[in-house]
């Protein structure tokens, strides 16, 4: 039987309470208005988790090994905390993918540690949770490095948005890549205690799951992206934990199962929005496609009907019922307190204002959310998908303000769309529809919107908090 210091104990007790708090802080992630005390809470938990870990291997650490853990956490908080305050809240899907790559790319490189270290794990004391865990990590961790990092690249729009492909020989690649890295992780596995395997191995390892990754993550476009991303999260945290078991740290393996499996149900949720399966995602492709590109002004023989402020702001205050459709758009204009205040005199008229929220719109889960819930929009007025979709043909007038994909209604009735299959907002089916953006772009898609030369849509062209400022004038003035 191992014997349990005191030092053993303090450690446990300090792990006990971070996972508490991780739990804890979690819970709070499930509403707006608890998201941001639930974050703190969290790393509150992390950094006495950190504490504990630094605690328990303090008696062998050496002085040089200090010196790289001060730097690495000097260099992790000097990238870390400009990137995370300063970046707007429309990138942030870049930097979650960003950060997520960081993490799976820790793990792979934890992996190559343990593997040098122990000469390519030929010490015998290697158990099968080590070996194991440590090229679990490895695989993951390096397809989840690098599938984020295209991910990135994608939502940075350093790469296309759209779905970039080899064609046939894709799956075939992808199912060799895969091959090549689970042959290397059982050579490794089988050398393991007897000899050990040679160095490159683990490199054939790595070097296959990471292609894996990139080739997994070019071919997806579009409305899959916020499910890949969610999905390299569950990854990653499956990755810690393997990494976790690897290095015989409690901690890593609770945070990650956390990660894994709050991760791996978001992406199942997200796939269910999109009428998609997993698979059929990570098969690729979905998402681009060939739709002609909204160019600018009228495309071919298909004519927008333009409108105005006043004319707007008219149809708007006779309505008995609004829907406003919040998008991407209304994040990068920050018109979130200007809707709040149109509503308001819309609904001093005695027109009833409600809010359509799409489960993809905008660039994060739950970004109209956190949007409308920043300029005090009561949460009772925000209506999902499912509860509004049989509204709209009862509706007035449903005012878009900077969404497109999840009001196209080519996803509901044209099969060759790209998005066919995918959820949207039945914005079409109301009376009228006023649609404010400031050109005829496509949105994150990439593909053309046949609800902007539907005979009920007027275009209100312009940015959204400048449309919504002179519409409140306009409105005030009646
Ligand atoms: P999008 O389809 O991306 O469309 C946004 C529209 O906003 C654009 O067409 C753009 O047109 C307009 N816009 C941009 N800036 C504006 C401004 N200042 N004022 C007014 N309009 C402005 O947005 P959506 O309908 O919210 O759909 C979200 C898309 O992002 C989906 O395809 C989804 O799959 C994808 N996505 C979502 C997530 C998550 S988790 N939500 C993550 C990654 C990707 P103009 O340039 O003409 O103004």
């Amino acid at each position: 039987m191992t014997n349990v210091t005191t030092l053993d104990l303090v450690v446990d007790a300090l792990y006990i309470v971070a996972f508490g708090l991780f739990i804890y802080g979690l819970m709070g992630l499930t509403g707006p208005k608890t998201a941001v005390r639930g974050n703190y809470i969290a790393a509150v938990g992390m950094v006495l988790a950190v504490v504990a870990t630094l605690v328990k291997i303090a008696p062998h650490t050496t002085t040089f090994a200090w010196g790289v853990i001060v730097v690495g956490a000097l260099i992790g908080v000097a990238g870390g905390v400009p990137s995370a305050t300063k970046t707007k809240m429309t990138a942030m899907p870049q930097l979650v993918a960003f950060f997520n790559g960081m993490g799976g790319g820790t793990v792979a490189l934890i992996a190559w540690s343990e593997f040098i270290t122990s000469g390519g794990f030929s010490d015998e004391a290697s158990g099968v949770a080590q070996i194991g865990g440590s090229l679990f990590g490895a695989i993951i961790g390096s397809i989840s490095f690098w599938g984020s990092i295209i991910a990135y690249a994608k939502l940075q729009e350093l790469l296309s948005g759209r779905p970039i492909t080899i064609g046939k020989l894709q799956q075939p690649l992808n199912l060799v890549l895969f091959a090549v890295s689970i042959a290397a992780a059982v050579v490794i596995g089988v050398r393991s205690g007897n000899g050990g395997a040679d160095w490159w191995w683990i490199v054939v390892l790595l070097v296959a799951a990471g292609a894996l990754g990139v080739f997994v993550v070019l071919p997806i476009g579009g409305a899959d992206m916020p499910v890949v991303i969610s999905l390299l999260n569950a990854l990653t945290g499956l990755s810690a934990a393997a990494a976790g078991l690897a290095l015989d740290n409690l901690a890593l393996v609770v945070a990650g199962m956390i990660v894994g499996a709050s991760g791996t149900i978001l992406t199942n949720l997200m796939a269910k929005a999109m009428n998609r399966s997993i698979p059929s995602i990570v098969a690729g492709g979905f998402g681009g496609g060939t739709t002609a590109a909204a160019g600018g002004g009228d495309s071919g023989d298909k004519q927008v009907k333009a409108t105005n402020p006043s004319d707007a702001a008219i149809l708007l205050s006779y309505a008995n019922q609004v829907i406003v459709v919040p998008g991407y758009g209304l994040a990068v204009a920050q018109a979130q307190h200007a809707v709040k205040d149109m509503a308001k005199i819309l609904e001093s008229k005695g027109v009833e204002v409600k809010y359509a929220i799409h489960p993809v719109a905008g660039r994060m889960p739950g970004h109209m959310n956190v949007l409308l819930a920043e300029a005090d929009v009561p949460y009772e007025a925000l209506k999902e998908m499912d509860e509004i979709n049989d509204e709209f043909k009862r509706t007035d007038v449903a005012i878009v303000l900077g969404a497109n994909d999840v009001t196209n209604p080519a996803a509901r009735n044209d099969p060759n769309s790209p998005i066919h299959g995918m959820p949207v907002l039945n914005v079409d089916e109301a009376k009228s529809v006023i649609v404010v953006k400031r050109s005829m772009s496509s949105g994150f898609a990439g593909i053309d919107n046949p609800l902007f030369y539907a005979p009920n849509t007027t275009m209100l062209f312009g940015d959204a908090k400048k449309v919504v400022g002179e519409l409140i004038d306009e409105l005030k003035a009646l």
